[in-house]
């Protein structure tokens, strides 16, 4: 059985992951270092499967390379060395990272550096990326492909382009060696269906999803739209919304197909090619759940895009990965979570 170490495995994606792993026959050990979760994600992962003993956890930061170190020295003693990496350890709030720009750098692209050194060290050079969508230039040439023009307009989104260059430079400099695959995902949301994982924010979310659902059980009073004017068809900003649980299931292909081809640098999008508008996406939420959403409308989000959607057909090709869940799927299980744990992992 191969051992994967999973950086950030409490968080959102990441704990939907670890359990896609964990059922599909790795052992995984998570690295967090709790700054934006909880170490009941892990506890309530292992209510889903009955392969709790292939889950292990150590607490520590990135950034601390003698921590790491040390972890894959214990895991070298047991017997047990990683064969892969799924990173995902990452500060994530755009506009935060506009107002702390030296803590995203130093947590996301030192912490990238710290584990990509020891990574080599141990002669592990296999590795799953969690990229984003937000290192493309705004287009409105759609959808977009991996092969877009590539432009950063905050620092999150430069942290994620640095690294994808450090990725690059790794696999240019030794072909014969490293797997990486960068996975740029579109807009994940929702939960998985047991309600018992999913996305727990610390602090107010900015994201439209978790708002949404925020409104929904009172603790805000009304959601803003931010402008009504865009040029999409209800005047509302369109994005590739794609269920958290597809996402899980790409990082078990994007996986597999590294540790059975040929050392490779290989990027996928993911999101589903389709585009939902602010005003669709509280439609379908409050039709499956029953719930109304109050709304106003306000200005433009300083930087914002009209419409983002994916062409998700690289992924399709190479992996046989097409997302599956619906919509309604996304509403209705992102509200399970959120309505069974008003206050996430408490
Ligand atoms: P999340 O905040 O829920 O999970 C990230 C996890 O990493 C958290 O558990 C956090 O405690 C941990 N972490 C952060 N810095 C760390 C460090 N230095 N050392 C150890 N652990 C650390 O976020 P998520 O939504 O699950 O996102 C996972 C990854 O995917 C992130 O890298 C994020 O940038 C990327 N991403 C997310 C989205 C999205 O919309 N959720 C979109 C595109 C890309
Ligand atoms: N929106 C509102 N009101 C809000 C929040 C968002 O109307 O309070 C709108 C936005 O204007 C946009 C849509 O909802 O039209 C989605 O906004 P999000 O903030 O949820 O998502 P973004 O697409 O702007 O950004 C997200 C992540 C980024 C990631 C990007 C990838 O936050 O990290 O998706 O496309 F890079």
């Amino acid at each position: 059985m191969k051992s994967i170490l999973v950086t950030g495995g409490c968080g959102f994606i990441g704990s939907h992951t670890c359990l896609e792993l964990l059922e599909r026959n790795f052992k995984i050990v998570v690295i967090d270092s709790l700054v934006n979760s909880s170490p009941l994600a892990l506890e309530r992962v292992k209510k889903l499967t009955n392969k709790v003993k292939n889950l292990s956890f150590y607490k520590g930061d990135l950034r601390d390379i003698n921590f790491l170190r040390e972890v894959f020295f214990r895991l070298k003693d047991e017997n047990n060395s990683i064969s892969g990496v799924v990173h995902f350890a990452g500060l994530k709030a755009v506009g935060e990272s506009c107002y702390e720009p030296l803590r995203y750098w130093d947590n996301n692209v030192n912490g990238t550096i710290n584990l990509i050194r020891v990574m080599e060290e141990n002669n592990c050079k296999t590795i799953v990326f969690s990229s984003s969508a937000t290192i493309y230039k705004v287009t409105n040439n759609l959808p977009i492909k991996e092969s877009a023009e590539i432009q950063s307009i905050n620092p999150y989104g430069s942290t994620k382009l640095v690294i994808e260059q450090l990725l690059n430079d790794l696999a240019i400099n030794s072909p014969q060696e490293w797997r990486i695959s960068s996975l740029r995902y579109f807009n994940p949301i929702g939960a998985h269906p047991s309600g018992l994982i999913g996305e727990n924010p610390l602090g107010k979310p900015t994201n439209i999803f978790p708002l949404i659902m925020q409104v929904g059980i009172g603790r805000i009073k009304k959601l803003q739209i931010f402008g009504n004017d865009w040029e999409t068809f209800d005047g509302t900003g369109v994005r590739d919304y794609i269920h958290v649980s597809d996402i899980a299931e790409a990082h078990f292909l994007a996986l597999e197909f590294l540790l059975e081809h040929k050392p490779q640098i290989i990027n996928f999008n993911l999101g589903t090619a389709k585009g939902t508008s602010v005003l669709e996406l509280i439609n379908m939420f409050q039709e499956v759940t029953k719930i109304k959403i109050p709304y106003e409308f306000t200005d433009r989000r300083k930087g914002d895009s009209c419409t983002v959607i994916a062409d998700n057909s690289k992924a399709f090709l190479d992996l046989n990965w097409k997302p599956k869940r619906s919509l309604s799927e996304m509403c209705c299980d992102g509200w399970r979570w959120q309505s069974n744990n008003p206050s996430g992992y408490l």
